[in-house]
């Protein structure tokens, strides 16, 4: 039905070069209980040349917070901070939004800040990642449903400023239902702030592995991983849904700025994967390696397998 740019590319990852743990930190500095910033770029530069390597392993600055509830008050401060910034300004702000259990907590925070501080999205335009194909907006399990149950009919967007692909667009209309998708973002000015989930196959988004670098929103594939892990929402795997349209990765790095958020040990090994290992078409998420404005929003079980 579609044709999904689906590559299998044989995978063989260059040798990894052993990073040293500097001196004058603990040797579990990365795992402190403490909020604190690993960053490539911003951690080094205060580093004796001998050290310089010590975080060599992580390409993505990288924030560990105590718990996600942390990352989310975090997040949700700063979103707003960019809202009124660009409200006092005369501006729209432009939010790329994810669905899945990562960005709840965060969705609550934002609620929160509307219903007791006054925080307005009326000047809000707001982009969805993905919507599942064949799902109806009103299907409980359709990102549609979610956002408007988790955020939208608490908040006051303007339904007018509300965009998700859609699910139910006929085969033969897809190509240009994601190039009327990727005009209008051009026409809302772009994306200000893109928040994304991880998959375990590393997708950001639905860029399942095989999606290019350059790839803007189109239909995708969905792989075994990623149906396996939505079964459960869809009362067994024979229900989800087997493709999806998606914001490309070209798309979601176009963003100003990207935040990335994951919690949990089960997001350990790809986050690490992400965060470390090299920039392929294998693991989309390693794509924010070549970001200038993109960070990691973790909580310390998620930075459990963070290669220093
Ligand atoms: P999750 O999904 O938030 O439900 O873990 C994240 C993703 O697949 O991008």
């Amino acid at each position: 039905m579609f044709n999904p740019t689906h590559a299998i590319v044989p995978y063989f990852p260059p040798p990894r070069i052993l990073s040293c743990t500097p001196s004058h930190l603990p040797i579990d500095a990365a795992h402190s209980s403490e909020m604190h910033t690993v960053s490539a770029h911003s951690s080094l530069a205060f580093l004796p040349q001998a050290h310089h390597n010590a975080f060599a392993m992580q390409k993505i600055p990288v924030e560990v917070f105590p718990s996600s509830q942390d990352a989310v008050a975090k997040l949700a401060a700063e979103t707003a901070e960019l809202i009124r910034s660009n409200e006092a300004a005369g501006k729209q702000t432009v939010l790329g939004l994810a669905t899945g259990g990562t960005p709840i907590a965060y969705y609550k925070e934002l609620i929160r800040l509307h219903k007791e501080d006054g925080l307005s999205f009326a000047n809000v335009t707001s982009f969805n990642l993905d919507e599942y194909a064949g799902l109806p907006q009103d299907h409980v399990e359709s990102y549609w449903y979610f956002m408007h149950q988790n955020l939208f009919n608490h908040i006051d967007i303007k339904p007018e400023n509300i965009n998700l692909p859609s699910g139910t667009v006929a085969d033969a209309d897809i190509p240009a239902h994601c190039a009327e998708y990727e005009q209008k973002i051009k026409d809302a000015g772009g994306i200000d702030l893109q928040i994304l989930g991880i998959g375990r196959t590393g997708h950001i988004g639905f860029n399942e592995p095989g999606s290019p670098k350059d790839s803007l929103t189109r239909a995708i594939e969905l792989d075994p991983i990623t149906r396996e892990d939505a079964a459960p929402a869809f009362g067994g795997l024979d229900n989800v849904p087997t493709a999806a349209i998606t914001m490309g990765c070209g798309t979601i790095l176009a963003a100003r700025r990207i935040v990335l958020m994951a919690w949990g040990e089960g997001k350990a090994p790809i986050v690490n994967e992400a965060v470390t290992g090299p920039v392929n078409d294998i693991v989309s998420a390693s794509y924010l390696q070549e970001h200038a404005n993109s960070v990691f929003y973790i909580d310390q079980a998620a930075a459990s397998k963070l290669e220093a």
